[in-house]
C-alpha cells in the first residue's frame, strides 16, 4: 500500500509539473544573482520534483518536521535544508547506514552546531561518491539554489541506481540481446542499463525503442507503453493517464523510469544454461571505496565498475593530475575510439599511465599497461592504492608547508596528540589490532576538537563484534562531522584494514593541523 501511495505521489508530481509547463506557471529555469555577479540558473522543475520526493521519503520521519513538508511551488527547499539534517536523512536513505544519526545535531542549533550537520552531509555525501569539490558549508547554509540542486541529485541518484546491478539483480539478464555474454552486460552502466530496461518492455509492446532519456523520451507515447507494461501487471494502471506528458527534463526522466525500475522491474531471472552466473561477484568494500573516491573527485566518466572502466586509462589519468603529476594529454587517446583497434588506443594510454607511475616514483613492480587494460583486479588496485595513498598524503603535506608525510609522521602525531591530551589509547602502526576497538579513533577526535565525542555512547572493556562496529560508526561519521574528508567504512575500522586505516588517520592529522 505504501508503494502504490508512493507511487501515486510520483505520478502527481509529474502530472503537475507538466501542468506548469502548459503555461499555469511560466518555467524552465529561473535565475538567481549570485555575489560575485555572475548567473546560476535552475529548473523549477527538478526544484519540484526533489521537493516532493523528499516530502515522501521524509514523511514519517520525527526529526524533520521543523522543516516537512516543504512547499514545492516556493524556495521553502533552500531554506530547509540549511541546517543540513534533511541532507544528512536523504543521504542516509540512498546509501544505508552512511551516517550515524546519533551524531546529527538536532536540537537547539547554532551557528557552529550547523557548521557540523553541514560538514557531516558534504563529507558523507563525498564519502558515497559525490563530487563535491566546489560546495562548501557556507554554500548550503545559504541555500544557493545550484549548489543545492546539484547537490541533491548526486544524492537522490546514487540511491536511485543502487540496485540496478546485475550483482543485485539476477532478472536484469533478462536483458541479454542475442549473441551477448554476461560479461558484456555488466559492463553497462545504470543509465544504459535503463534505457534497455525501458527498450524491453516498449519491443514487448510492440513499440518503438528510445535512444535517450531527454528528446527521445518528449514523444510521451513510449513511456505510455513502459508504464501499461507495468502498470497492467499490477493492476494499478490509474496512475498515468493518456493525457500526460513528459517533458524532457532528462535528469528527472531517468529517475522517474529508475523509480519505476525499482518499484517494478518486472523481468525475471532467465532459464538459461549458458549464463556463467559464477560472473557475477559482488564489489568488494575496497572497490567500492575507490570507485566512490574517485567519483568524489569528478572523475569523467563517472566510475561504475572499477575495472571496466578503467580499462583505457583515462581516469587513472585524470588522477595522475589530481596528485601533481602533469599529464600530456596530446599523448592520450580519447574516446570516442575508432571501430577499428580500439583495444590497441586503450593500450597505449594504459601503457603511459604505467610509465607516469614509474617517474613518480610508484611501486609497480610486475605492472604492465595490459594488465590495466585487461582489468586485472589485484594489479589495478596496487595502482589505484598508491593514487589514493598519495592524494590523502598531498593534503597533509598541503597543510604542513610541504614537510613529507609518511606512516611513520602519522602514527608519531597520533600518539603525541592523543598523548597530549591525556588520553590512554595509541597505535604502533596501522596493522594495530587494539584499533579495532575504535577507541584510538575516538579519542583523537576528542583530542582534536575536545568535548566533541559523547563517551557515553561508547562501549568499552569486552567488545562484543557488535560493540565493535557501533563504535566504529559513530567514530567514522563524528570524523566527518569535525571535518575530515574520510572514505573509509565502519568495517574497515573494525577489521583493521591497514590501508584504510591509514586514510582514517592521516585525514584526522590533516584536520588537526588546521586547528587554530
Ligand atoms: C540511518 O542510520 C541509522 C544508524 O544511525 C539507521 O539506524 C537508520 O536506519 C538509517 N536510516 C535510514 C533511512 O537508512
Ligand atoms: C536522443 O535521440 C534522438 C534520436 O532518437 C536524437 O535526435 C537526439 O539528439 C538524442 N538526444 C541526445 C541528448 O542524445
Ligand atoms: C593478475 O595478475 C597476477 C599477477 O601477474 C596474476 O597472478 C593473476 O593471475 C592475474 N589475474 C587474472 C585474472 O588474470
Ligand atoms: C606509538 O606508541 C606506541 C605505544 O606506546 C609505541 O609502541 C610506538 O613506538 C609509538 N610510535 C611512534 C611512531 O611514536
Amino acid at each position: 500500500e505504501g508503494i502504490f501511495h508512493f507511487q501515486h505521489t510520483l505520478a502527481k508530481t509529474f502530472r503537475k509539473v507538466i501542468n506548469r509547463k502548459e503555461g499555469i506557471l511560466a518555467i524552465g529555469g529561473t535565475s538567481e544573482l549570485s555575489s560575485e555577479g555572475t548567473q546560476h540558473s535552475y529548473s523549477e522543475e527538478e526544484r519540484y520534483a526533489f521537493v516532493n520526493w523528499i516530502n515522501t521519503a521524509l514523511e514519517k520521519d520525527p526529526d524533520c518536521q521543523h522543516v516537512l513538508a516543504m512547499d514545492p511551488n516556493t524556495d521553502a527547499l533552500f531554506t530547509a535544508l540549511g541546517d543540513g539534517i534533511v541532507l544528512c536523512k536523504m543521504i542516509n536513505l540512498s546509501v544505508p547506514d552512511t551516517i550515524d544519526e546519533r551524531t546529527i545535531n538536532k536540537k537547539k542549533l547554532t551557528h557552529f552546531t550547523t557548521q557540523e550537520n553541514l560538514n557531516l552531509a558534504l563529507n558523507s555525501a563525498s564519502a558515497i561518491g559525490c563530487h563535491v569539490v566546489n560546495i562548501g558549508a557556507l554554500d548550503l547554509k545559504e541555500g544557493k539554489p545550484h549548489l543545492v540542486l546539484g547537490l541533491l541529485w548526486q544524492i537522490i541518484k546514487i540511491g536511485l541506481f543502487a540496485d540496478i546491478e546485475l550483482s543485485r539483480n539476477e532478472a536484469l539478464a533478462a536483458l541479454l540481446r542475442d549473441g551477448e555474454t554476461l560479461e558484456d552486460l555488466m559492463k553497462l552502466s545504470p543509465e544504459e542499463l535503463l534505457l534497455r530496461w525501458a527498450n524491453y518492455h516498449l519491443e514487448n509492446a510492440g513499440w518503438k525503442k528510445i535512444n535517450n532519456f531527454s528528446s527521445d523520451i518528449s514523444d510521451s507515447r513510449a513511456y505510455f507503453h513502459i508504464l501499461n507494461q507495468i502498470a497492467d501487471r499490477l493492476g494499478c494502471r490509474q496512475f498515468v493517464t493518456p493525457t500526460d506528458v513528459i517533458s524532457g527534463n532528462p535528469k528527472l526522466n531517468l529517475a522517474f523510469v529508475a523509480n519505476l525500475f525499482n518499484k517494478y522491474p518486472a523481468l525475471t531471472k532467465p532459464d538459461n544454461q549458458d549464463i556463467d552466473w559464477g560472473l557475477l561477484e559482488g564489489e568488494t568494500r575496497e572497490e567500492r571505496t575507490f570507485r566512490n573516491w574517485m567519483n568524489s573527485l569528478g572523475v569523467n566518466p563517472t566510475v561504475n565498475h572499477l575495472y571496466v572502466d578503467l580499462q583505457d586509462a583515462i581516469v587513472i589519468l585524470q588522477l595522475y593530475e589530481k596528485i601533481k603529476v602533469p599529464v600530456d594529454w596530446n599523448k592520450v587517446n580519447k574516446p570516442p575510439y575508432p571501430k577499428l583497434g580500439t583495444n590497441m588506443k586503450k593500450l597505449e594510454n594504459c601503457n603511459y599511465a604505467v610509465d607516469l607511475g614509474k617517474s613518480t616514483k610508484f611501486s609497480l613492480v610486475g605492472i604492465g599497461g595490459q594488465d590495466l587494460n585487461d582489468g586485472n583486479a589485484t594489479l589495478t588496485l596496487a595502482l589505484v592504492w598508491q593514487l589514493m595513498r598519495r592524494y590523502t598524503l598531498n593534503v597533509l603535506e598541503d597543510l604542513g608547508d610541504g614537510e613529507k608525510a609518511n606512516d611513520d609522521v602519522i602514527v608519531k602525531w597520533v600518539n603525541k596528540t592523543l598523548a597530549e591530551a591525556g588520553k590512554s589509547t595509541k597505535i604502533s602502526s596501522f596493522k594495530d589490532k587494539e584499533i579495532c576497538s575504535s577507541l584510538a579513533v575516538l579519542e583523537l577526535i576528542d583530542a582534536i576538537q575536545p568535548g566533541s565525542i559523547n563517551f557515553e555512547l561508547v562501549k568499552t572493556g569486552g567488545l562484543s563484534e557488535d560493540d565493535k562496529l557501533n563504535n566504529a560508526k559513530y567514530a567514522i561519521s563524528m570524523a566527518r562531522k569535525i571535518g575530515a574528508r574520510v572514505y573509509a567504512l565502519p568495517e574497515d575500522l573494525v577489521e583493521v584494514k591497514p590501508k584504510m586505516v591509514m586514510t582514517v588517520f592521516a585525514c584526522l592529522m590533516g584536520r588537526g593541523m588546521k586547528r587554530v
